[in-house]
């Protein structure tokens, strides 16, 4: 059994509990064992959760409980998050993660600590929200020289955008409706300044050049001076207004990257991604262009990729029980005819 600690119950950790409660055989099977919830850290009372022994607010009971092999750090912001994922890094348990801020400033450090103690630092959730893009690009694309990476990162901007172009509302009450979703951050200001989406460009040219890039150099400009005025005339004329995150590789290697609203043309395909939806166009020399759509942010979207990023955490404790498909034979809708 692999026994794990969640820190922090809000959108996303209660969202984390509630995939891994829905379906556990189903999730043992393809982690390689049994995952069991230890711990829940969070400074808030939850005196009617069903599972109320489970909560603690001392991060020393997770640290110094050997059980406890992974650590899902879901409580945003730099501290205490920075320090409880190093102190567990430190001690040979894999952290998994959605928090953007804290890849995108301390990643490199808690990557090669993680090396060092021969644990995993994992970190799906924090681009895209449930969209699969920091493993396409650390696995799937490593063929590739990526020369470009860009695209909408954050659900709540691209939210409130959406519901100015489509029912004219004002940036203030679609702000409310993302804020009321779960879809912005605790301090929404990181939305709409655009440093989430800041972030996250960072982290996917981090990935892409395999050099780390400060997202303090990043030049960045939010949505709060689009009015729905704008987002009215930009329609007349054929546009749309995105928050695009872009990331470039010049002839001379170095890294262009800027976070602003752009006029898209409606023939577009980013002109067609709507509401909580982001989408992420990736261009690799040999494959050329690829791009990653679904839900940026929201509860279970989010979750999702935290588990399935628990769930690689435990096959790799577990190296050997891999499960990839059973000898059982599988049910497929016989066709007439042979494959040929
Ligand atoms: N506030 C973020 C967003 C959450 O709206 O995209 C997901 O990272």
């Amino acid at each position: 059994m692999v026994k794990i600690a969640i820190l922090g119950y809000g959108t996303v950790g209660s969202g984390v509990y509630e995939i891994l409660k829905k379906n556990p055989p189903s999730i043992a099977k393809k982690a390689g064992d049994s995952i069991e919830i230890k711990y829940i850290l969070d400074i808030r009372e939850f005196d009617g959760h069903p599972e109320k022994h489970l909560f603690t607010k001392n991060f020393d009971d997770i640290l110094n409980d050997d059980e406890v092999s992974i650590v899902v750090e879901v409580m945003g912001g730099l501290e205490p998050a920075y320090s409880f994922s190093k102190s567990a890094l430190l001690k040979g348990k894999s952290v998994v993660t959605s928090n953007k801020e804290l890849v995108a400033t301390h990643g490199t450090e808690l990557i090669r600590l993680a090396k060092e103690h021969d644990a995993n630092y994992f970190f799906e959730a924090s681009v895209g929200g449930g969209i699969p893009i920091i493993r396409p690009l650390n696995q799937c694309l490593t063929a590739n020289e990526i020369d470009e990476v860009h695209g909408i990162l954050n659900g709540t901007t691209n939210f409130i955008l959406t519901k100015m172009f489509e029912e004219g509302a004002t940036f203030e009450s679609s702000l409310r409706e993302a804020q009321s979703l779960g879809y912005a951050e605790r301090n929404p200001e990181a939305d709409v300044e655009g440093h989430d989406a800041c972030r996250k460009t960072a982290i996917l040219a981090s990935l892409a050049t395999g050099k780390f890039v400060d997202y303090h150099d990043i030049p960045t400009e939010g949505i709060t001076k689009i009015s729905t005025a704008d987002v009215f005339f930009a329609g007349k004329i054929g546009y749309v207004i995105k928050l695009i995150g872009s990331a470039e590789v010049g002839p001379d290697g170095k890294v262009q990257a800027i976070v602003a609203p752009r006029l898209v043309s409606k023939d577009s395909q980013l002109a067609d991604v709507n509401g909580v939806f982001n989408a992420i166009l990736v261009h690799g020399d040999s494959l050329g262009d690829v791009m990653f759509y679904g839900r940026g942010a929201g509860k279970l979207p989010t979750a999702s990729a935290v588990v399935a990023d628990v769930i690689d955490a435990a096959k790799h404790i577990h190296i050997n029980k891999w499960v990839i498909w059973s000898e059982a034979e599988g049910d497929i809708m016989q066709n007439p005819g042979e494959c040929v």
